[in-house]
């Protein structure tokens, strides 16, 4: 029995457009070969560049792409965070930050949110409570790993925190175009005007993981810093990559095939909550996402999440523990990540139903 992944939180291979990737790859090539095949500027990709920069209003110095936004997310804490340096961070909140920011040796201090995303009292607590810190981690839209969106309410709030205090805030944004339904609230980044608000996002999930191209609006000062760091580690990135989602944005591909990404991923959410709402427990919950690729479930009364995570794995199924997305695994011990983008909608059934039995029979007073 092969086991049924919740646990990649990747697109499912239909959504990749392999064929006119594969055009823009030859296509970027023969076009501008020299430029895409010597070093050049460590920030990226001019026309890329220029394109996202005129997408959010800023100078094209501004922009640094990277090898996935991931890469840049390890740059700014290069940059910002030495040994207990303090960077708050939500919580839960996307597992791979934390152990890079742990392996900085940073002081990770976790904000605690609810359903309307992060709560802006908990971030002026923790601001009063401590030394400033390097920055802010937040994921407002279709969070990983709770697939959270911040109110436009919040946003407005923790715009004008950031800017009243003067405190780094990083919008990681990747999810944000994948939406389902629903009107999109409008970005911190623009909210505060792009001053003590640095965002990023990747087109890792609108047009393919593997072309590794990410990107961040850094504060200019910040942006030169960042990209001296990179051509330090690398001198210039790919540009074959960059240029080939260059001319894919050009040809004007990006939109129709976005739109398909949607449809796919929308039948896959879909199939998630409707499997959930039947198969788990009266006392468990879930969120319910407009959008990108996850849904976190709470089961409180549950089997604790390294036993349902050994038992779901013998019934083959993989998840994530909650205790992953929390700064020193303190949370989360009742609570999974379930990654709806990767598996087929028959599969999101299948597998659902296997879990919905394992909490299920473990919490037999609910049934
Ligand atoms: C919130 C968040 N940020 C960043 C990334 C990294 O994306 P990239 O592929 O651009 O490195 C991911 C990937 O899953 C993510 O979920």
């Amino acid at each position: 029995m092969a086991a049924i992944s919740f646990a990649r939180g990747a697109p499912a291979p239909e959504c990749l457009p392999v064929q006119e990737l594969a055009d823009c790859a030859r296509a970027a090539l023969e076009r501008d070969g020299t430029a895409v095949l010597l070093y050049g500027p460590g920030g990226g990709y001019g026309p890329l560049r220029e394109w996202i920069a005129e997408r959010h209003g800023v100078e094209p110095s501004r922009v640094v792409i990277t090898n996935g936004s991931l890469q840049g997310f390890v740059f700014l804490s290069e940059q910002l965070v030495k040994p207990g340096t303090r960077v708050f961070v939500e919580a839960p909140t996307y597992d791979r930050p934390l152990k890079i920011l742990s392996r900085l040796g940073a002081d990770i201090v976790a904000l605690p949110m609810d359903d309307e995303g992060l709560i802006p009292e908990e971030l002026e607590r923790a601001l009063d409570a401590g030394e400033k810190p390097a920055f802010v981690y937040t994921i407002p839209t279709f969070q990983n790993p709770s697939g959270r969106t911040m109110s436009e309410e919040r946003r407005r709030r923790v715009a004008g925190i950031a800017g009243e205090r003067g405190v780094l805030v990083l919008e990681d944004d990747p999810y944000g175009l994948v939406r389902y339904e629903g009107e999109a609230p409008p970005l911190l980044f623009d909210l505060e005007g792009g001053v003590n608000v640095a965002y990023s996002s990747s087109f890792s999930k609108t047009v393919a993981p593997g072309v590794r191209v990410g990107y961040f609006v850094f504060p200019a000062e910040l942006a030169a810093k960042i990209e001296a760091l990179a051509v330090s580690t690398y001198i210039s990135p790919p540009f074959l990559t960059q240029a080939t989602v260059h001319e894919f944005l050009r040809r004007g591909n990006f939109e129709p095939n976005l739109e398909r990404v949607r449809g796919l991923l929308r039948a896959r959410r879909d199939a998630m909550l409707e499997a959930l709402e039947r198969n788990l427990p009266a006392d468990a919950s879930f969120t319910r996402p407009e959008g990108g690729y996850f849904v976190w479930i709470d089961f409180p009364s549950g089997p604790d999440v390294d036993e349902l995570f050994t038992a779901a794995e013998e019934a083959g199924v993989l998840l994530v523990k909650g205790t992953d997305f929390f700064p020193r695994g303190q949370g989360g011990e009742r609570s999974a990540r379930l990654a709806f983008s990767y598996v087929s909608p028959a599969e999101i059934g299948e597998g659902v139903e296997r879990l919905g039995a394992l909490l299920g029979a473990a919490a037999p007073s609910a049934l």
